[in-house]
């Protein structure tokens, strides 16, 4: 679906995008695993700012391509994020709710604001109302793996993003 090139040309836009609207200001970039840690690492190389690195892990249980009930892998040190300006970056935002969720549980803990970047944004998924700040590529209703992203947590190694059939892996679980 994308080719290696075509997306670090969009992550070469998205981190413009994302250093412009930070000005001077430190932020901390906030990686949610394991999905985004390839866009995260790719994103973070091309902003100039001044900015600290952190990670949540959040996955939903999901019975191969439907999404299920979120469970905190790596949660938050207490006051980790007080008063920090905090950018969220996760590789897909899908029906919005883990990415809900985890700025949800930010602001709670005192983040003075959360904002949020994601490779792929597929609109027509969206269960709760999120809407990102940045957005790499905006794609159909359709499974993708690679650059992060997997099935049954196989292909996320992938240099590029592919359309995926379950029933076409002779491997599935
Ligand atoms: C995937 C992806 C996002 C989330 C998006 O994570 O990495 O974090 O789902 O879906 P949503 O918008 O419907 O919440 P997953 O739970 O599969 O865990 P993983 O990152 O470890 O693969």
């Amino acid at each position: 679906m994308l080719s290696e090139e075509e997306i670090l040309a969009g992550i070469d836009r998205t981190a413009r995008s994302v250093t412009s609207f930070y000005g001077d200001e430190e932020f901390v970039v906030v990686s949610i695993l394991k999905g985004s840690f390839v866009f995260a690492s790719d994103l973070v190389r091309r902003i100039p700012n001044r900015i600290e690195l952190s990670f949540v892990g959040v996955s939903s249980y999901r019975d191969g391509t439907e999404s299920g009930p979120l469970e905190w892998t790596l949660f938050p040190t207490e006051d980790e994020f007080a008063g920090r300006r905090v950018l969220l970056v996760d590789d897909i935002l899908d029906t919005g709710r883990t990415l809900s969720a985890v700025r949800s549980e930010l602001l709670e803990q005192g983040a003075r604001d959360v904002h949020s970047c994601v490779f792929l944004d597929k609109p027509a998924r969206r269960a709760v109302e999120f809407r990102a700040d940045f957005v790499g590529f905006e794609i159909d209703d359709v499974y993708v793996v690679g650059y992060g992203l997997d099935w049954a947590g196989r292909y996320r190694n992938l240099p590029y993003l592919a359309t995926f059939s379950p029933e076409a892996d002779p491997s599935r679980p």
